[in-house]
């Protein structure tokens, strides 16, 4: 198997994962439960859940009984999307080729989706019990997540992303803009993997330092792909940095050298987890694909 479609048969488990976990589309208020189910099921990648798996399977733990903490990721990840995509924020139509989830089910829907796939996958990870872990990693887990989810990750990325719209801000605000709002959730990913194999400090920290430069990395190609990419293979619209004004690694450096340094972050993720040896070979494949990436 190439890394691609190793890829795909992870994110076809951690699909059916998602399937068993949300609520079913009739279940009452069928209303919120076919919007959540509607943005979950739309498309997406997988990244962050299956480089949960994947982490873990580096320090030989199996990926069957991961797939909450997997599922939970990828829920709180298209709860952000969700909202990232509201008129109050970044006001886009299109999310993973389809209507965005306000425009089929309306603004306070979609807020309410968000909010409860957030609340979903805190729940979630409860199940990481039922599936044999003890309670000192799931509680881990359960503050990882939480970590980079709140204000001191992923919201105060969106934050400080949305007061800084059309703003000259210099260097250091842009790289604590992508780190906070993208970074932190790859890098919590890869410790959640780690965390549930019982891995060692080392391994620990070799995992958070891949997944922290893998998610800077692949915030710079996201800004990259959002001026060159193809419309129909991202499933987003493109120029949307453009007309909110966004604070980008192309607007502060120019695309060559956003090229660059996306590249440099690439080798800093590869150099990282240089001590997992070969076993770390789905992970050094998705640090390779992030500079070649259309989607
Ligand atoms: C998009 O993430 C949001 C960013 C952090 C740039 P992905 O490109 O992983 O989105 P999906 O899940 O594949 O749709
Ligand atoms: C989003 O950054 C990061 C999130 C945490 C959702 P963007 O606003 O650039 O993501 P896209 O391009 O809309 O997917
Ligand atoms: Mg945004
Ligand atoms: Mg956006
Ligand atoms: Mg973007």
């Amino acid at each position: 198997m190439n890394w691609e479609q190793e890829l795909s048969a992870k994110a076809e488990v951690i699909n059916q994962a998602l399937d068993r976990y949300l609520p079913d589309a009739d279940s009452q208020p069928a209303l919120i439960h076919r919007a959540m189910r509607y943005s979950v099921f739309a498309g997406g990648k997988r990244l962050r859940g299956a480089l949960a798996l994947a982490a873990a399977e580096v320090l030989g733990q199996p990926p069957e009984p991961l797939l909450p903490a997997a599922a939970a990721l990828e829920m709180i990840h298209t709860y952000s999307l969700i909202h990232d995509d509201l008129p109050a924020m970044d006001d886009d139509d299109l999310r993973r080729g389809k209507p965005t989830c306000h425009k089929v089910f309306g603004e306070a829907i979609a807020i309410l989706a968000g909010d409860a796939l957030l609340t979903l996958a805190f729940g979630t990870l409860g199940r990481l019990q039922t599936a044999g872990f003890a309670a000192e990693p799931v509680m881990r887990v359960v503050v990882e997540l939480a970590a980079a989810a709140g204000t001191d990750g992923l919201i105060g990325g969106q934050v400080v992303d949305l007061e800084s719209e059309g703003q000259a801000i210099d260097p250091d605000q842009l790289a604590y803009i992508h780190l906070h709002k993208t970074a932190f959730l790859f890098r919590a990913a890869l410790r959640t993997g780690g965390l549930l194999a019982d891995a060692d400090a080392r391994d620990l920290q070799a995992l958070a330092g891949y997944g922290t430069s893998f998610g800077l990395a692949f915030q710079i190609t996201d800004d990259i792909l959002d001026l060159t990419g193809d419309e129909i293979l991202l499933g987003k619209p493109l120029n949307s940095d453009l007309a909110n004004r966004k604070a980008t690694y192309p607007s502060m450096y120019g695309l060559e050298q956003a090229r660059r340094l996306a590249e440099a972050q690439v080798n800093k993720a590869l150099h990282s987890i240089a001590c997992l040896g070969d076993s770390a070979a789905f992970l050094i494949g998705a640090a390779r694909y992030l500079l070649n990436r259309q989607s």
